[in-house]
């Protein structure tokens, strides 16, 4: 079956064809990172414009580099949240409009779904299994019994692990998108600084604003002391923490569920701290981490989501669970 998936829900305007599940045909992939580095981070409205720009072209290489004809593609997938609504129209118009055009069916696929089956392009899954998501707008244990079965663990309280990096980078003046700068900086520095302790209670939550605010004030507070702050070690300093706790809060729900394999999934993913952690670490169930270019957002893994929801859709149609959506669940 060749399936055609979008991917437009902040910053990358992304089409892929998929044949039989998870034979990647094409994967193309347009980011206006450089468009929104200016002002520091995505501007809803401007994302938007650059998607509409973007579309019908990337639409037509994805086709012509998967090699067939679009007579040939048999479904349609499209991310339908969550995301910048703006920016998520575009990419749903697009991909209803090819669907009708073609006569063909077109199924809505939870972004996060996509993250966490990035790990299916090129790894079997075996479950039980937890996940660690770990994006830009989204920090989330998920544990799966079974294939597009999530249940949520826990989740973040307040910001997004990303949004920490991106904050702390910018706070230091790294640049946009600063996780992938502060990951780079971390390995070169030493982790001094002291940091508070974001390990909460005996549950899967996460916080991450108390730590990005201790930044902000540590930097501030140097400032106008006329003190010197050394990047790399508070790049080092933030990055320990920060992996400290996502490993440890990972390692409990291993152990609890009892899983035959640990994930991670998401922008976040990868980060090399966080891999480097995990791989010392989490050793005793399989571990599997998505390729680096399959990390941060392409309609590739929206593909992929969307050709197992296909598949669970046959034999359960009414997407439900305990009388919940799947997808609410993530
Ligand atoms: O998953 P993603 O592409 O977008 C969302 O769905 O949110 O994730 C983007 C996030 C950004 O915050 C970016 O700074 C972060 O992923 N990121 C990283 C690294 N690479 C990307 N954060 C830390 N270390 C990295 N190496
Ligand atoms: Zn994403």
């Amino acid at each position: 079956m060749i399936l055609l998936s979008v991917e437009s829900s902040c910053d990358e305007t992304s089409v892929s064809i998929i044949k039989d599940g998870n034979n990647i045909l094409s994967n193309v992939v347009l980011s206006q990172i450089d468009v929104h580095k200016q002002y520091g981070g995505v501007v809803p409205e401007i994302a938007s414009r650059e998607h509409i720009k973007g579309i019908t072209m990337v639409f037509e290489e994805a086709i012509e580099k998967a090699g067939i004809a679009k007579e040939e593609i048999e479904l349609v997938a499209v991310t339908m949240g969550p995301g910048l609504i703006g920016s998520l129209l575009v990419g749903i118009n697009a991909a209803k409009a090819f669907a009708f055009a073609n006569g063909i069916e077109i199924m809505g696929v939870h972004h996060i779904a996509g993250h966490i089956y990035a790990n299916a392009i090129s790894e079997e899954l075996e479950f039980p299994l937890i996940c660690l998501v770990v994006s830009g707008g989204h920090t989330e244990l998920i544990l799966m019994k079974e294939h597009y079965d999530f249940v949520k663990l826990g989740e973040t309280t307040d910001d997004a692990i990303g949004e920490a990096y991106d904050k702390v980078a910018r706070t230091v003046g790294l640049g946009y998108p600063g996780g992938p700068i502060v990951d780079r900086l971390a390995f070169e520095g030493n982790p001094t600084y002291k940091m508070p302790n974001i390990k909460l209670g005996d549950n899967y939550n996460f916080s991450f604003s108390g730590i990005k605010s201790h930044v902000i004030n540590l930097v501030h507070n140097a400032t106008q002391r006329n003190e010197e702050i050394n990047i790399p070690d508070l790049c080092a300093s933030f990055q320990e923490t920060v992996t400290d706790v996502l490993v440890y809060k990972s390692i409990k729900a291993i152990k609890e569920y009892n899983v035959k394999m640990f994930m991670i999934a998401g922008g976040v993913a990868a980060n090399k701290g966080l891999r480097k952690k995990i791989s010392e670490q989490i050793t005793s169930v399989r571990v599997v981490v998505p390729e680096f270019k399959y990390c941060t957002d392409n309609a590739a893994m929206i593909g992929i989501a969307g050709y197992y929801q296909y598949q669970k859709r046959k034999t359960d149609d009414d997407m439900s669970l305990n009388g919940k959506s799947r997808l609410d669940l993530v």
